[in-house]
């Protein structure tokens, strides 16, 4: 069964606690049953990640990038929390393992403070899933799903 990786960065392990008026009250075990119910219901296994430390996300991406060339993973789900607004490391580490990458933030970051608004994820992002709370979760990896199926008919 093709995979599909979800991974969250920094502080989103704190769901369910964190401010709770942005992030909701669904806490991140909430969040990850959602992913593997999403991705059930497509015929994938979901495999569900969390670190708080940059290098850990890059070794993920870098071997995320190597399930998909041979496609065992259809690609991944990231919310790399505040490392969004930081990481070139994430950046190139995407850009560098041809990782098939759908962005997702739980809150609506254009509608916070400036420093949310720029994304060193974006520009190497296939699809962005932004303001939908944890809702974003299911919708991002059916996103992912059909652009994975699109390229794969192309
Ligand atoms: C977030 C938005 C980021 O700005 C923030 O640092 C997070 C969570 C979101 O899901 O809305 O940690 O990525």
């Amino acid at each position: 069964m093709p995979s599909v990786l979800i991974v969250n960065g920094p502080n989103l392990n704190l769901l369910g606690t964190r401010e709770l008026g942005i992030y909701g009250a669904h806490t991140l075990a909430d969040v990850e049953a959602m992913c593997h119910k999403a991705a059930a219901a497509l015929g994938l296994e979901a495999q569900c990640r969390q670190s708080n430390h940059e290098g850990q996300l890059v070794d993920w991406l870098q071997e995320a990038g190597a399930e998909q060339q041979a496609g065992r993973l259809i690609g991944a789900v990231l919310n790399a929390g505040a490392y969004t607004h930081t990481s070139i490391a994430l950046h190139d580490a995407i850009k560098g393992a041809h990782l098939r990458v759908v962005e997702l933030h739980i809150s609506n970051v254009h509608a916070r403070e400036s420093f949310r608004h720029h994304s060193y994820i974006s520009p190497v992002a296939a699809g962005i899933v932004i303001g939908f709370g944890v809702e974003g979760y299911p919708l991002a990896i059916q996103g992912l799903h059909r652009l994975a199926a699109a390229e794969s008919a192309r």
